[in-house]
């Protein structure tokens, strides 16, 4: 059963941005199975690093459309994006050194921090996207 179903409510109206939503989830998806199922840490390593690079990406991306559209909310929401892979690149590299492992507290924590602020940050961007013309 997957950690996070995909539905409207995780819609932002701006296609790229959606698809790079969809990655995240399907990812963190994957990193919920693999500690589900027990997986080798060499593998459960390789996709953590995997979410991170890839939320780098996608922040860095987003980033720049707030900055394209004059989003008046750009610095406040950086600093959550900011906060967040912080927090992940602690985790990543306690992981890695053995100090701390794969459990639901820290795949309810990604889940919740994904979805609310998709829902509540970056939605509140999508009319200054679209009066840019992004869709
Ligand atoms: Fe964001
Ligand atoms: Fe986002």
């Amino acid at each position: 059963m997957p950690l996070i179903h995909w539905n409207d409510a995780l819609s932002v109206g701006i296609k790229t941005i959606g698809t790079q939503h969809k990655v995240l989830v399907d990812t963190l998806n994957e990193l919920h199975d693999a500690m589900l199922a027990g997986r080798a840490k060499t593998l459960t390593a390789a996709i953590l690093q995997e979410l991170l690079h890839y939320t780098r990406d996608h922040f860095s991306a987003e980033e720049a459309l707030m900055a394209t559209a004059n989003y008046g909310g750009l610095a406040e929401h950086k600093i959550r994006h900011r906060d967040l892979t912080r927090q992940v690149e602690g985790y990543a590299t306690r992981f890695e050194r053995g100090d701390a492992t794969l459990n639901l507290h820290l795949m309810h924590f990604l889940r919740d921090w994904l979805t609310q602020h998709i829902q509540k940050e970056d939605r509140a961007y999508t009319p200054a996207m679209q009066a840019r013309g992004l869709r």
